[in-house]
């Protein structure tokens, strides 16, 4: 389906500063979950050298940037999210020379790295919380209620289920809104400012472009931990405003680090960027984190979490593009990551909805974030066995929400995402290490086994069988990236929609326009242009084009 265009001429590159349009605004970042990506060393286990030598991969694919998440020194409990110590690579995952290495091989080939950065909380083997005194005055330690403070001191609920409170030996409690391996800092105190601003610094040293910031929205909470006086609070995270999530207060962090970041790119002739995961419950709300002096980027996981409906995916394009040009923002598109069910299994378990999905997502003006394996088209694994499940939730009881937000709730979920349900919305299903080559496990993953076991039958998903295969999902994703490098404003341009028929989203971009149909069976419109790329094949006749269910078309015009 792909056709050559006329005249093909890269984007125009931003100016190196940290100022202005930047690279990141029409960026495609494809997400390294490092654990899962490449193994070198046959542990079983993905690591920075795996990932290094896979980099010609992701630049065959066609991505801008590279997002590494956790690789920092850490006991594990939560998947790297429980950092011990900020400046040290993880053994699991190789050394800091790994990585320098990493940073540099990528910027030899022009991909760029964003790393991740934890400040919501550190493990409880960071230095500081093993410190009697200095936890004290970093951490949210509170007395309990009760005769003996034998109760928490506020009825807040860890995102991973049971209560964000574990009581210590001296009888005090301290707050973890997810492992009870995982304190909460106090960012009251301005200790704990300087610490991650050095961090930054840190990794800025050593090249890297940019972070993708945790639970960018949880650092600060309400003066005084009111009580939420409900349960099920994390069915509420992204619903409304909570006491501990999306304070006011986190704004003035993501502005220092803005500066932090754009005083860095400025001396050193450099854009450097961050990234929010920030769960909000308005397009509004989550658009002040991109605020011009703030983060450069927020995840829009209301498109993730949107349903496969027209009406529904476009009132939440609009909503989401009308609220970051509000404040001058791209919009950061992503339908799958680390933390949900991958959306070939949450769009109704279809290979179809999905492609499709990949090439409106990739048709949006914006910039957009891959999760590795989404190209392969992967499904969610939903028959992994409990006992080698890692995931902190399963082991706290949490039901089907994970870190992850409302989205992964499978009961109250839209069509398609209930169909998920084997794994109860568990973080692990979506985590299974990459099939590369071969017809059986590990499929090329590394020199040993796998981490978390492989489906039998990921032998035709892997990397080697789809190369070359004009009908598989690599090449799909490969001709979309490469179709958005050479059509200049795809990425950043404007956007309009065109008339269509019910259940058909249809909308003109600089040079094609895209449409969806998202019925279960074929449309017919009158042809607006050649098809340049399709999810499915797409015929024309007499001028008619007929869309199959389930399906994107890009047309030239
Ligand atoms: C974010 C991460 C998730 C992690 C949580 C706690 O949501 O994406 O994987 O469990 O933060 O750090």
């Amino acid at each position: 389906m792909t056709q050559e265009l006329t005249s093909p001429s890269p984007a125009p590159q931003a100016p190196g500063t940290g100022r202005g349009p930047g690279w990141w605004r029409d960026a495609v970042i494809y997400q390294v979950y490092v654990r899962s990506f490449a193994d070198s060393d046959g542990d079983g286990i993905g690591d920075l050298r795996g990932a290094r030598e896979r980099l010609p991969y992701l630049k065959d694919l066609g991505v801008d940037a590279v997002w590494l998440t956790p690789f920092y020194a850490s006991p594990q409990a939560d998947g790297g999210y429980d950092v011990a110590d900020y400046r040290a690579v993880d053994p699991l995952f190789g050394t800091l020379q790994d990585a320098d290495d990493l940073i540099r091989t990528a910027h030899d080939l022009d991909l760029r790295v964003i790393v991740d950065i934890v400040p919501n909380h550190t493990s409880d083997r960071h230095p500081w919380f093993q410190d009697p005194e200095l936890s004290r005055q970093r951490y949210l330690f509170r007395p309990g209620k009760g005769e003996s403070g034998e109760l928490p001191p506020n009825d807040w609920e860890s995102v991973f289920g049971g209560p964000a409170w574990t009581r210590t030996d001296r009888g005090d409690w301290y707050l973890h809104l997810f492992a009870p391996e995982q304190p909460d800092l106090n960012w009251d105190n301005p200790e704990v400012h300087t610490e991650f601003e050095a961090i930054m610094r840190f990794w800025l040293d050593l090249g890297v472009d940019g972070f993708r910031v945790d639970v960018a929205h949880g650092m600060i909470k309400a003066p005084g931990l009111p009580d939420i006086g409900h349960g099920a609070q994390a069915q509420l995270i992204g619903a409304q405003v909570l006491p501990f999530f999306d304070q006011d207060g986190v704004h003035a962090i993501h502005r220092a680090w803005r500066r932090l970041l754009d005083g860095y790119g400025d001396a050193h002739g450099r854009q450097v960027i961050g990234v929010a995961e920030a769960w909000a419950p308005t397009a509004e709300r989550l658009a002040l984190y991109v605020r011009p002096d703030e983060l450069h980027q927020a995840f829009n996981f209301q498109f993730l979490n949107a349903p496969w409906q027209s009406d529904a995916l476009r009132s939440v394009i609009d909503a989401s593009l009308a609220a970051t040009a509000s404040v001058g923002a791209p919009t950061t598109w992503v339908l799958s990551n680390h933390d949900v069910v991958r959306h070939t299994t949450r769009l109704g378990g279809s290979l179809a909805r999905a492609r499709a999905a990949t090439l409106l997502m990739l048709a949006l003006p914006g910039s957009a974030y891959l999760y590795q394996g989404e190209e392969l088209g992967l499904p969610e694994v939903t028959d992994l066995p409990d006992e080698v499940r890692q995931d902190p939730a399963f082991f706290r009881g949490g039901r089907a929400t994970g870190a992850a937000g409302p989205g992964t709730d499978t009961e109250s979920a839209p069509d398609g995402v209930a169909a998920a349900g084997g794994q109860d919305g568990f973080r692990d299903g979506c985590r299974v290490p990459l099939p590369w080559s071969g017809e059986l496990p590990p499929y090329g993953f590394g020199p040993g086994g796998s981490w978390l076991p492989q489906p039998a039958d990921w032998g035709g998903l892997t990397v080697a069988a789809q190369t070359g295969d004009a009908a598989s999902t690599l090449e799909l994703y490969r001709a979309a990236l490469d179709l958005r490098r050479r059509l200049p404003g795809l990425g950043d341009g404007p956007m309009t929609w065109a008339p269509a028929p019910d259940g058909v989203l249809a909308f003109t971009r600089p040079g094609l326009l895209c449409t969806v149909n998202t019925l279960g069976h074929d449309v017919g419109l009158p042809a607006p242009g050649t098809p340049l790329l399709s999810s499915a094949p797409v015929t024309v006749d007499d001028a008619t084009g007929r869309l199959p269910g389930d399906s994107c078309t890009w047309w030239a015009i």
